[in-house]
């Protein structure tokens, strides 16, 4: 039987969501490029994301930082040293894996999660590996010219911490907000778009008072948990799991990571930490700038704690796929679905004729298309007979498909069919836009 896993993947690649990156030439493992449907999905979440930390708030702003920065930003904020995974090397299938992969047997002995040869880790002792993506600017090749591809866009936003101030004045409580992308020389990318050495992420530094912090961070994690479940994430699918102190990371006082119960299991879809002042102390040591906030009506000056919801665009879009994705037996045949929320399914409304070889219908079908696209993501095919047809739409999670037949020649009226539903209404053309907006908004 086909897993979960294997759908979606064969889906998005037969659909134009995901592709293999450089496919034609065997393909780049573990990249992966977004397709016609798949960028509007994405762009749709983004969008979302957006709309729900920056426009629907008032105490947060928007920014969007180069991904290049100077390399002392990396030695500030630790992770030239730090952000490094614990790797060792199996002496039998000549494969590297993340120390936390091998499989217990004794205190000394640990088992290969791929060949299943033993690893005396006496003799082959973990190694820290650097996770940061190296690449140099200008001609020359060498010390100078280092500059790191930025694994977290967070960075971005401490740096900027004073230009912030000093353009815009916000009082603390207040946050940045940024979508960009970032890279990690991940020793154990995988699980399709889950793990990758490139990816998205959507990142919030909120700037707070200590004595705020802690509230602040519960009050994140519910904002977050709520905005997955608002686009449609069953609410069974997902969960708040606390770190452990050990697995926090360098930088971090608490964390809880939100997680998805994706068919390989429950995984991390976004973390909320409780950055403490460690980021902005660390700039102010490293370049000399002063980066304490000066609270007008205490007059005391100080470090913000800073709380951090941060979330990868790649995995939403891939949680969203799976919670959406649904198969029902409809007569003898099987319908797959893709239940995406209207505010990301990347097509809102298709318009199919009912018979292609009639030029009056295809032509006014045509018409209301072009009319509808005005307003709505809208699709025209006439590709297929009309069954095959709204089996399409429905496997990309088109919302509405409009079908002009014979009988809209005369009376001026459409059939519109629900997505989920799959009823439908006979509405008049000239009602056709604010039906749609009714249901769309
Ligand atoms: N600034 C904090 C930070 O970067 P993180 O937990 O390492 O924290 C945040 O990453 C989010 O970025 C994760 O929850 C995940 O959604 C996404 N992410 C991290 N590494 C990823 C990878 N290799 N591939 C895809 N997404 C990743």
């Amino acid at each position: 039987m086909e897993n979960l896993m294997d759908k979606i993947v064969s889906l998005c690649k037969r659909r134009g969501f995901i592709f293999q990156s450089s496919d034609i030439y065997g393909g780049l493992s573990n990249t992966w490029d977004y397709g016609p449907f798949g960028v509007e999905l994405k762009n749709n979440v983004k969008r979302a994301w957006w709309r729900s930390v920056v426009y629907e708030r008032s105490d947060v702003l928007g920014m969007d930082a180069a991904i290049l920065m100077h390399p002392k930003v990396w030695e500030a904020s630790g992770h030239t040293k730090s952000f490094t995974d614990s790797v060792v090397d199996c002496k039998s299938c000549k494969k590297r894996f993340r120390t936390d992969a091998l499989i217990y047997q004794s205190h000394e002995e640990y088992q290969c999660p791929e060949c299943k040869a033993t690893i005396d880790i006496k003799e082959m002792p973990p190694r820290m590996f650097s996770l940061m993506l190296e690449s140099h600017l200008g001609p020359v090749k060498d010390e100078a010219s280092l500059v790191y591809l930025r694994p977290e866009t967070a960075q971005g936003m401490f740096v900027n911490f004073s230009n912030i101030l000093d353009s815009k004045h916000p009082k603390l409580p207040f946050g940045l907000a940024q979508i960009g992308k970032a890279f990690r020389n991940e020793i154990t990318p995988g699980n399709f778009t889950f793990r990758t050495r490139e990816f998205e992420q959507m990142e919030i530094e909120y700037f707070v008072s200590p004595k705020e912090a802690d509230k602040k961070l519960a009050e994140w994690i519910q904002a977050r948990f709520n905005w997955y479940i608002h686009l449609g994430i069953k609410k069974e699918n997902l969960r708040k799991r606390p770190h452990t102190k050990d697995e926090l990371a360098h930088y971090a006082l608490a964390c809880t990571d939100i997680e998805y119960n994706f068919p390989f299991g429950w995984s991390e879809l976004e973390g909320i930490a409780n950055r403490t002042d460690f980021d902005l102390k660390q700039h102010s040591q490293a370049s000399g700038k002063d980066l304490k906030y000066f609270d007008e009506r205490t007059k005391e000056r100080f470090y913000p704690y800073i709380i951090e919801p941060s979330g990868g665009v790649d995995r939403s879009v891939l949680a969203f796929l799976v919670d959406a994705y649904r198969e029902e037996k409809v007569k003898d045949d099987i319908r797959v679905v893709l239940s995406l929320d209207k505010d990301l399914a990347p097509i809102k409304v298709a318009v199919l004729p009912l018979l292609k070889n009639r030029s009056e219908i295809v032509e006014l079908a045509q018409r209301i298309a072009q009319d509808l696209k005005k307003t709505f993501i809208t699709v025209y095919d006439d590709t297929a007979a009309i069954g095959k047809l709204y089996r399409r739409q429905d496997e990309v999670g088109t919302l509405y498909c409009v079908t002009v037949d014979v009988q809209s020649l005369e009376d001026k009226q459409v059939t519109v069919r629900d997505r989920d539903t799959m009823k439908q209404d006979r509405i008049g053309i000239d009602k056709l836009k604010e039906y749609l907006q009714n249901k769309l908004t």
